[in-house]
């Protein structure tokens, strides 16, 4: 396990199962976090394998790296956003990989330290970037963005049914002076909410808040199309996910890959984690997981022609040889 924030990773051993990294291959973690999951992929490839190691986070990639430091296999600690992963092989001078892993959302390090502004549960600054070194944070957004925008942004990404009364509460609070702590933030929700029952109030507008800051949409969807992209014939790339609205989204891009021809979807769409991990780990509740491998090369029989044809542009030309046009 990784050490010191008791992060245990979410579905270990379907993950393995699924991704199923071999003694050998290059396998790169899109959202090493502390790296729990990039510790069992690195031992199951063993010393002559290659580990590539993505966070946005530089806290967390440190972490990880002291957490990693008995892996046999080579390991590299990339600070990035994975939607680079074209430049980041490059610089690597990784030409494909066999394994890419996502596993989407905040680690427990970020939850957990109240000066990140991730939770709602530990008063300060109202931050909630996962790289601190770039871009607004969530205090600049609420502080300034258009009361219809985040009421938007609560709805769609936290589906918040107040998320209008919330939003217009904000408003009202930032004529008098902004807003800069979890902890305001989290009493203005609460103002605005008041009396009902069920889980805290400022749930899915932290959630809400977070997926904006963070821009978390775009970068599943662009890192999913350069996952698409970096995967060797065979490779499997697959993705945990915690919010419907990105699991519809790994759901549509491999469904998209299958049609084309490119991917097989493994283990008959999602899988979801036992009933007792949801007992010990109270993450895992919400996350399903997805994967898919890269078809290698498919097999044309016609008659005596017989072809083997790598997948690509290749394909159309490799069919119609065999088929007639
Ligand atoms: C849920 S944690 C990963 C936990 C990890 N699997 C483990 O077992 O320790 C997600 C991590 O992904 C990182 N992350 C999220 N989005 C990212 C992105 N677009 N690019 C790079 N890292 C990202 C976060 O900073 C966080 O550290």
């Amino acid at each position: 396990m990784a050490k010191g924030y008791g992060h245990e990773p979410v579905m270990p051993e379907e993950s393995c199962l699924w991704l199923d990294p071999r003694p050998g291959q290059t396998v790169i973690d899109m959202t090493t976090g502390l790296g729990g999951h990039s510790r069992l992929f690195g031992e199951a490839i063993g010393a002559t394998g290659r580990l590539v190691c993505v966070d946005r986070d530089r806290e967390a990639l440190e972490a990880a790296r002291e957490n990693l430091l008995s892996l046999e296999c080579g390991v590299d600690f990339i600070h990035s956003p994975f939607d680079r992963i074209t430049g980041i092989l490059a610089s690597l001078d990784i030409k494909a990989v066999d394994r890419v892993f996502f596993d989407i959302g905040v680690s427990s390090l970020q939850l957990d330290k109240a000066e990140r502004g991730f939770s709602f549960l530990r008063d300060g600054p109202l931050d909630m970037r996962m790289d601190r070194e770039t871009g607004p944070n969530a205090a600049d957004l609420v502080n300034s963005l258009p009361v219809e925008e985040l009421a938007d942004i609560f709805y769609r990404y936290g589906e918040e049914r107040h998320s209008r009364r919330i939003a217009k509460r904000i408003g009202e609070a930032r004529e008098i002076s902004p807003i800069n702590t979890t902890g305001e933030l989290s009493a203005i929700i609460a103002g605005a909410t008041s009396g009902r029952a069920g889980r805290n109030p400022a749930t899915k507008v932290f959630q809400a808040l977070r997926i904006a800051v963070n821009d978390e949409l775009g970068m599943l969807s662009r890192g999913l199309a350069g996952a698409g992209k970096a995967l060797a014939p065979g490779g499997r790339v697959a993705v945990l996910t915690f919010h419907s609205i990105e699991d519809r989204m790994v759901k549509r891009v491999f469904a998209g890959w299958a049609k084309r021809g490119l991917t097989k979807t493994l283990a008959g769409g999602v899988v979801e984690p036992t009933h007792a991990e949801t007992l010990v780990n109270r993450r895992a509740r919400s996350a399903k997981l997805r994967a898919a491998e890269r078809i290698q090369e498919f097999s044309l029989r016609r008659g005596r022609h017989y072809a083997r044809i790598h997948i690509g542009s290749a394909s159309l030309d490799a069919y119609r040889l065999v088929h007639g046009p």
